[in-house]
């Protein structure tokens, strides 16, 4: 790779300051149950965390300290544009991909029960995309008679807005706060009081790394009283040839979604990325108990990143990994949430025990500092 001379970047994508601070001097509620700052058309409260400016800050931070590192890796999370928010709805109705189907029969058959553990007020639901099964969710609490608000949580401004006035049509006494934030950044923004169901669905969380995950669990625990639950979507390890396929459907949808990466870049950040220059690839890590999606190199090629002043040499078979999706056992999702302050309150599984979805309640105070 050849950074151009100087290698210059937009303010602040170098350095080690984050813009959360930034963020939250827009006025936005922070953490107080308030919404002052936050705008409000068609029924819909809109709060956002992440701006334009500091999209294209962090992008630029995410994709130099990536595109300059060994092995080469981008963070998932820029993926979701508008095209990656659909391409990944389609992804979840593809015959290969099991875990939407699977986590969808669990809800169908557990809302209820879930509902009667934690009758909330207020749901929250991080990485909230859709916001599809949700309804399932939504419908077992209201039925509770005390459900008042619904929080969508997402770093898609597109897809988000969608599923709000979506709901909103459905449920039109119900509150839709969607909130426009990173949820590996913004926790201590979300909307408090009453009592908080907290959805963490799709199998999401093992986009993370154990350390962040563990970083990611502890901070929301740190967000949450005593009467506040967390709703976990976790994918479960299976025969890796089920896993792979999931990541590689024959409709080449999911290849798709993975170049989409390479077209934000190429359009938020000036880059001219061959999109057919690089092949999708899945690998299952048995080892470390992930799958792999990975972009390769199909020939030798020099990628240019305008805002980034830098040109990468990327040879054929070179690989940039895109996303880890991490796959569990029951055990281990009990362990990583006693180690985080949460005590696994019920666990369901689909009747081919797929998928599991856990239901955790506050445990011990948490010693690790917040992400
Ligand atoms: C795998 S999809 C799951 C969507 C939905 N929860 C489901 O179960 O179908 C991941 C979702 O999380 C969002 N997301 C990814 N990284 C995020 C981040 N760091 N902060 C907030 N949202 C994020 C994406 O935009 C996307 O909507």
């Amino acid at each position: 790779m050849t950074p151009r001379t100087p290698v210059t970047t937009p303010a602040g994508a170098t350095g080690t300051a984050d813009t959360d601070d930034a963020d939250s001097t827009d006025g936005t509620s922070s953490g107080t149950g308030t919404v002052a700052g936050a705008t409000t058309f068609a029924g819909l409260t809109l709060d956002r965390h992440v701006h334009a400016s500091d999209r294209a800050v962090n992008l630029a931070r995410d994709v130099l300290g990536g595109l300059t590192a060994n092995p080469r890796e981008l963070p998932p999370k820029w993926f979701y544009d508008a095209t990656g928010g659909m391409l990944f709805d389609e992804i979840t109705r593809l015959p290969e991909y099991y875990p939407t189907r699977r986590e969808r029969a669990i809800l169908d058959d557990h809302a209820s029960d879930i509902a009667a553990a934690c009758p909330a007020d207020t749901l929250v639901e991080l990485g909230s995309g859709t916001s599809e099964k949700t309804r399932l969710l939504l419908d077992a609490l209201r039925a509770t008679g005390g459900l008042r608000k619904f929080v969508a949580f997402d770093v898609d401004e597109s897809t988000l807005t969608q599923a709000g006035r979506s709901l909103i049509a459905v449920y039109p006494d119900l509150a839709v706060h969607a909130v426009v934030g990173d949820f590996e950044r913004h926790l201590s923004h979300l909307p408090s009081g009453g009592r908080r169901l907290i959805a963490f669905l799709g199998g999401t969380i093992g986009n993370m790394r154990p350390a962040k995950r563990g970083a990611f669990l502890r901070a929301l625990r740190e967000q949450c009283g005593s009467t506040d639950a967390l709703l976990l979507g976790t994918d479960l390890v299976k025969d890796p040839d089920r896993l792979v396929a999931a990541y590689d459907d024959g409709a080449g949808v999911t290849a798709a979604f993975n170049r989409n990466v390479l077209t934000v870049i190429n359009r938020e950040l000036g880059a001219d990325f061959n999109i057919r220059g690089f092949a999708h690839v899945v690998h299952w890590n048995a080892a470390d108990a992930w799958i792999e999606m990975r972009l390769r190199a199909v020939r030798d090629q020099q990628v240019t990143i305008d805002s980034l002043a830098l040109a990468v040499d990327f040879q054929r078979g070179d690989d940039l990994l895109t996303e880890i999706s991490a796959k569990f056992t029951r055990d281990r999702i009990t362990t990583e949430l006693a180690d985080t302050g949460w005590a696994v309150a019920q666990q369901w599984t689909d009747p081919e025990g797929d998928f599991a979805v856990t239901l955790a309640t506050p445990s011990t105070t948490p010693t690790a500092a917040s992400v």
